[in-house]
């Protein structure tokens, strides 16, 4: 067993001018930014746990979001109005249009850059439509929108020369001091080694924190780290009680069935063979937003009008086969493929077991309209960040613009900061040797009687119960109860592996600490918001209460818990109305 002593000699500090701590989407759009700008000028290191090439964002399959064809109807003001709409009126406004107006040009980059879209007869890239928008503005590569975009970025980023990997590195703080950062320490998975990076400035891109949940979309590697850094180091999480739950989960291991099936026509069907969305979303049906149609579903189930599944998640249909094989090869190939792999369900022939699952958190790390946070030196972009743009419902397909754009804007400010020649900051030695102490001394010989597996499971399960589509203050209640016993079961766990070579045990164990911290605040925060608003939708308060509630929340750590504080929501154009589609 390796001593405090011999962990802090062995201990590698590394240098560079910007840290990219993420490296999906709005991580790599940010690094060629700043790669491109800075003429190699600028050390950058990219930092992973998982390889470089293979993050989250990999996964996303439907489309990016951008007008494209002013010349056939649609334009900024619509794609800007449809996500206000969407967003049930809780997003900002100046960052809405912000982000209408920098999509297309996102778009376009990446078509120099090689990005292989999918195509219509006549060579324009194809565009198809997505739910709450208002115009079929879904730009697609297939349905495997980001791995393709994830290998553009990549590929563009290779010309360049100054980055430097840190890939299998599980970061496990932030280190600052006086509010300005100083250093991203962590764990170097193959040697087990402490590390420390230090930089002048970090984006934060560390994707999103869906395994909280039971059932969702997200890869395992998806744990909230990033969030949960960032909240213990002082920065506030904005909006965390909106998390979205798309409506076609594949049943039951909650891969996406991307809601490119609806865009290219598919339909959703209750057990009495009902296009129930008729019901809830006449103009709309299947293409409505992902709130409500998520809602409409569980109505449908918990109605008795679903299919039942021994397991309990119960399901809808998601029907595909009146769209014929030509169509589900070219346009949803992957789901073909998912569906036959995983559930030996040929979608050509037969309609796909689907549910509401979790898929993606509106509230993030607060961050302005430049992606700045309150942290000198630290911006936030993509997934874990909420600039204020989704409010309490994010429209599908915005989330990969989003990235692109937010990595194109953050990448610039962090550009800009850098040509001030802004000082390193000297790394607190104190808070490195508390980190080694946690990690290597706490952590490691950690020899209690708790499997944290356990905690961990039961975590995602009650997450799923009372956390789910539907939420009542006393469910709610009972679920922040069960996550603070779970808290304080996880002080006597134990970890079995107490080697420094690829230690996942370890890396699992902290995992879970992070997961736990974020339940708190995302639970905390949708008991106190009294109303029902996009994806939060309290039983108990069934109306939006614009007079109370028209405000973000912001939550912030404190020993006992989390602190919940508010501000404004910036509109500039549209004032709140009722919402129907
Ligand atoms: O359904 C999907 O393809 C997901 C897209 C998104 O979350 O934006």
């Amino acid at each position: 067993m390796k001593t405090f002593k011999s962990v802090a000699k062995e201990m590698e500090i590394v240098t560079h001018d910007v840290l990219i701590f993420g490296t999906g989407l709005a991580g790599l759009r940010a690094a060629c930014e700043i790669a491109r700008k800075m003429d190699d000028s600028a050390s950058i290191g990219l930092v992973s746990k998982v390889q470089i090439q293979r993050p989250h964002s990999v996964c996303a399959e439907g489309g990016s979001a951008a007008v494209l064809r002013e010349d056939d109807g649609d334009n900024l003001d619509l794609h800007a109005w449809d996500t206000v709409k969407g967003a049930d009126f809780l997003a900002d406004q100046d960052v809405i249009y912000r982000f209408v107006e920098t999509a297309p040009k996102e778009l376009m980059l990446l078509e120099h850059w090689g990005m292989p879209w999918s195509r219509r007869e006549d060579g324009r890239i194809m565009q198809r439509p997505f739910g709450g928008h208002s115009y079929p503005r879904a730009t697609m590569a297939a349905d495997k929108t980001g791995f393709f975009e994830v290998q553009t970025l990549y590929d563009n980023l290779m010309q360049y020369k100054n980055f430097s990997r840190h890939e299998e590195f599980f970061a496990t703080s932030i280190i600052a001091e006086d509010g300005k950062f100083c250093g991203l320490a962590g764990i170097d998975l193959p040697t087990g080694k402490f590390k420390v990076l230090r930089a002048k400035a970090m984006l934060i891109a560390s994707g999103g924190l869906g395994t909280l949940y039971g059932f969702t979309t997200y890869s395992q590697t998806v744990s909230g780290d990033g969030h949960a850094l960032a909240y213990r180091a002082g920065l506030n999480i904005e909006d965390p009680e909106f998390l979205q739950f798309h409506p076609t989960g594949l049943v039951p291991s909650g891969i996406l069935m991307t809601e490119a099936c609806r865009g290219e026509g598919g339909y959703l069907r209750n057990s009495l063979g009902e296009r129930f969305m008729e019901r809830y979303a006449p103009e709309k049906m299947e293409l409505g937003p992902r709130d409500l149609v998520s809602r409409s579903e569980m109505t449908e189930i918990i109605e008795g009008r679903g299919f039942e599944e021994p397991s309990g998640l119960d399901y809808v249909h998601l029907d595909l086969t009146h769209l014929g094989a030509d169509r589900i090869n070219k346009a949803l190939p992957l789901i073909r493929e998912v569906c036959m792999k995983f559930i030996g369900l040929d979608p050509i022939l037969e309609p796909i077991p689907v549910r509401a699952v979790a898929h993606y958190s509106m509230g993030g790390v607060e961050a302005d309209i430049n992606g700045a946070t309150k942290m000198d030196g630290v911006w936030a972009a993509g997934e874990v960040a909420a600039h204020s743009l989704h409010g309490a419902n994010r429209l599908g397909s915005n989330s990969t613009t989003e990235c692109l754009v937010y990595g194109g804007i953050t990448g610039e400010e962090i550009v800009k900061y850098l040509k001030t020649d802004p000082d390193l900051s000297e790394l607190p030695m104190d808070q490195v040797d508390q980190e080694i102490n946690r990690l290597y001394v706490d952590y490691l010989q950690k020899n209690g009687k708790e499997n944290f597996y356990e905690i961990k499971d039961e975590l995602r399960a009650l997450m799923d119960q009372h956390a789910g589509v539907y939420r009542t203050g006393e469910s709610l209640k009972e679920g922040l109860d069960k996550i603070m016993v779970l808290k304080d079961r996880f002080k006597d766990i134990y970890v079995t592996d107490r080697n420094y070579v690829y230690n996942t045990n370890l890396m699992n164990a902290l995992e879970t600490e992070n997961l736990l911290d974020l339940a708190e605040v995302l639970v905390t925060a949708a008991l106190t918001r009294e109303e029902s608003r996009g994806a939060h939708a309290r039983t108990d308060f069934p109306v939006r209460d614009d007079d109370n509630w028209l405000k973000h929340t912001l939550a912030s750590y404190s020993d006992k818990g989390p602190k919940l504080d508010y501000k404004p929501v910036t509109i500039t154009k549209w004032k709140p109305v009722e919402r129907t589609y």
